[in-house]
């Protein structure tokens, strides 16, 4: 009967059965010589889960031949091949007739300087080579005879010796030393992997052969979907911003009007930002509609607020100059990939606005967005057209910087992203605008994390929210930290087609060191 998985190495057992049966122990090495010491361990493991045999492994080294060794064991030494081919030739040869006789000068050659020092030739009064004793022993040959046939020398100064003289080397063995074992038989019995209905109701499982439990063996690859790095990290992003009271805004619109990207934002129409080569815009359709309610229950004026727009970039308005430019409506209603989820928060606020808390104001309230953005940028190794923005907003009376900057320490500090630094900077947007740097222990320098800022008036009153209502915003890349928490040097080892599946499905779940 053919049992295991091994198909041509199924008689192993049996043979080792056999060979055990007639004595005992064998040694694997020396009984299957032929066989690979792989499968004589299957071959063994299976039979001793059975308790049909036990065995210990024997690791040992054997002497074997190099090539020139072997020659020597066939042939004869070097030397006694000339001293062989003198003590033929009466009259002695010339060095030429003597590396002719041997048919290889390097034996000959070699092999001459070594019988002229044993003493075995010699050179006669006509320059001629004889020898110049009847008979020698050739050692070497000897010594590699025994090697040959036992894989080793009773005299260890000999291996020493031939090895240095590289006509031997030492090679690892493993063998096994197999003795029966308490359930020692010649068949191999078929062994139940299951207690079935039908053994139990004819009583085989009194008698069966259970197959014991092997807690060894390795589970099988789980071919399991794996979740990307990047999906991993806004899941953690997600969880930090629901314990904190933010509710998600629905991201699923990459294509946006100019005028919730940036007119509503108060980026004026020249701003570079617009320009062709940091915006992607649809070429068809090029143009969208005037912002207008898309479902039943949206409140909000949609074209006071358009006219709020334009008011405040063309002349001002809530007390602010404006840039005093004529405002164009086209420009506006060109279409683009969003190039920030700023617009989502936009038309988020702008919906807050004509919402009704219990005073009848518009509520506290804040927003989260993670999603895909693109910018018309040269992509290299930190930069794609497009990545995922991180998004926070908060909106409530009386908000003050320092209050901010301390909950941007609280929500950074749960990341494991601690000793924040502040920088003024500049946004169309925000008035102040701060980037936020931390000190980067593995790069010993601070890198920026993210931007943010006090949306200005000019954003927030044209849609109709109160004055003493402040909005806080701010956001990062899902990338960069992504990176740095799974040492991705190169964005493209991240995104795209060269991102290794290997990489995807070995990384760990748990990725930042919250504090
Ligand atoms: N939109 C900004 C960016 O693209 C991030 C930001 C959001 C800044 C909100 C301030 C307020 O980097």
């Amino acid at each position: 009967m053919a049992i295991g998985q091994h198909g041509q190495q199924d008689n192993l057992p049996s043979e080792i059965l056999q060979l055990l049966s007639k004595h005992e122990p064998i040694l694997s090495s020396e009984a299957l010589p032929s066989q690979k010491a792989a499968d004589v361990k299957g071959a063994l493991d299976r039979l001793a889960s059975r308790s049909m045999v036990k065995y210990d492994t024997i690791d040992r080294e054997e002497a074997i031949l190099e090539d020139e060794g072997a020659e020597i064991e066939a042939n004869g030494s070097h030397e006694a091949r000339v001293f062989e081919a003198l003590r033929k030739a009466v009259e002695g040869l010339t060095v030429k007739e003597l590396e002719a006789a041997i048919g290889d000068k390097k034996a000959a050659s070699v092999g001459q300087g070594k019988a002229f020092k044993s003493k075995w030739i010699a050179k006669a009064k006509d320059g001629r080579l004889i020898a110049s004793i009847d008979s020698i022993q050739d050692t070497t040959r000897e010594q590699l005879q025994i090697i040959q046939k036992t894989r080793t020398h009773p005299d260890p100064k000999v291996i020493a010796d031939l090895k240095k003289r590289k006509l031997v080397k030492m090679q690892k063995v493993i063998s096994y030393e197999v003795s029966k074992g308490p359930k020692f038989a010649l068949e191999m019995v078929k062994e139940e992997t299951d207690l079935t209905a039908d053994m139990l109701a004819s009583g085989v499982w009194k008698t069966a052969a259970f197959k014991p439990y092997n807690f060894k063996s390795l589970g099988a690859d789980q071919n399991a979907g794996a979740l990307h790095p990047l999906n991993k990290v806004r899941h953690e992003f997600r969880q930090i911003f629901f314990e904190m009271g933010f509710e998600e805004m629905p991201t699923n619109r990459f294509v946006e009007t100019g005028f919730w990207n940036f007119d509503a934002l108060f980026v004026p129409q020249q701003h570079p930002a617009r320009d062709l080569q940091d915006t992607f815009y649809i070429s068809d359709p090029k143009t969208a509609d005037k912002p207008h309610a898309e479902r039943k229950d949206d409140k909000a004026d949609y074209d006071a607020y358009w006219n709020n727009v334009k008011d405040v970039h063309q002349e001002g308005k809530y007390g602010s100059i404006g840039y005093r430019y004529p405002w164009a409506e086209d420009e506006s209603l060109r279409l683009v990939l969003r190039t920030h989820t700023t617009a989502i928060s936009t038309a988020m606020l702008h919906k807050l606005a004509s919402k009704k808390g219990p005073d009848g104001r518009p509520p506290p309230a804040r927003y989260f967005s993670i999603d895909r953005v693109f910018r018309n940028e040269t992509v290299d190794a930190t930069h794609l057209a497009e990545f995922h923005q991180v998004e926070g907003v908060i909106a409530d009376y009386g908000l003050s910087l320092g209050g901010l900057m301390e909950f941007m320490e609280i929500f950074f500090s749960k990341m494991g992203i601690e000793d924040l630094r502040f920088k003024p900077a500049y946004n169309p947007y925000t008035e102040p605008s701060m980037e936020i740097f931390s000190f980067h222990k593995g790069l010993n320098k601070l890198v920026e994390i993210g931007n943010s800022g006090m949306f200005r008036p000019e954003m927030l009153e044209a849609m109709g929210l109160p004055k003493d209502l402040r909005v806080f915003g701010w956001g990062l890349s899902l990338e960069r930290p992504t990176m740095i928490k799974y040492k991705v040097n190169n964005i493209r080892e991240l995104l795209g087609h060269k991102v290794d599946l290997a990489f995807i499905e070995r990384n760990p779940a748990v990725r930042l060191e919250k504090t």
